[in-house]
């Protein structure tokens, strides 16, 4: 079996780049569901309240090449597209985000090609998540190519900001007024508090509840 560790020459049309990207969103989120499961098995909770996963449009690809000057060809976009295969992991706690992040890294078989931590250092636009940029190795019948998946982590409270964000964004056509990013800014505020008092509360109450399995 020939092995490929940079995909390019590799893949050579549009249906084989859905294949292998597609293949690599079934293959992490695969893990991701092991990894729930362990989780529940083992500390009787799960830390993913969701997953959603999508493939980028071609029309999308496309658009981010050109407004990077590149050439829309099949080797660029495995190149210099990170997030053809993206997919979005919902926690209920901070903290999950992070245990949930390091299990991914921690196995054999990811490489780690970028991590970008949105919430240690939010965006100016107030944004939180937690990025990961991994490559996942897909078994094809007469090779092995390592696809790039775009991770986000982030909490619901955390999704429920974004997606209003994002839907502002579009509604405004980019050119959101002052007075509604600064509205944001502090929505994002109040979403780092109420993340801090809901994991404080969850922890309060595991310990009380460790407690009285004691006596
Ligand atoms: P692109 O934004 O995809 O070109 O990539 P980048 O190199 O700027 O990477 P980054 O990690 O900053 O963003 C990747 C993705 O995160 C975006 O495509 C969005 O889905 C999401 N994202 C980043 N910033 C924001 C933001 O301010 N608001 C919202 N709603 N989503 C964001
Ligand atoms: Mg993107």
């Amino acid at each position: 079996m020939e092995f490929k560790p940079e995909m390019g020459n590799g893949v050579d049309s549009w249906k084989e780049v859905n294949l292998i990207y597609n293949s690599a969103l079934k293959e992490i989120g695969t893990k991701l569901e092991i990894l729930n499961d362990e989780f529940q098995h083992v500390h009787q909770y799960n830390p993913i309240e969701h997953i959603k996963s999508r493939i980028k449009t071609p029309e999308s690809i496309v658009k981010k090449l050109r407004k990077n000057g590149y050439e829309s060809t099949i080797p660029n976009m495995v190149k210099y597209v990170n997030d053809i295969a993206g997919i979005r992991v919902i926690c209920s706690f901070t903290s999950d985000i992070y245990r949930i992040a390091e299990m991914l890294i921690n196995q054999s078989d990811i490489k780690v090609i970028s991590v970008k931590d949105y919430i240690k250092k939010p965006k100016p636009s107030g944004y939180k998540s937690y990025h990961l940029i991994v490559t996942v190795p897909i078994f094809l019948s007469d090779r092995i190519v390592d696809a790039k998946v775009e991770i986000q982590i982030r909490t619901v409270a955390m999704d429920f900001w974004a997606s209003l964000e994002h839907k502002i964004h579009y509604k405004f056509e980019g050119n959101v007024p002052e007075y509604i990013k600064k509205e944001l800014v502090e929505c994002a505020n109040i979403v780092s508090a109420l993340d801090g008092r809901m994991l404080l509360l969850n922890e309060e109450v595991q310990k009380k509840c460790a407690s009285v399995a004691d006596t």
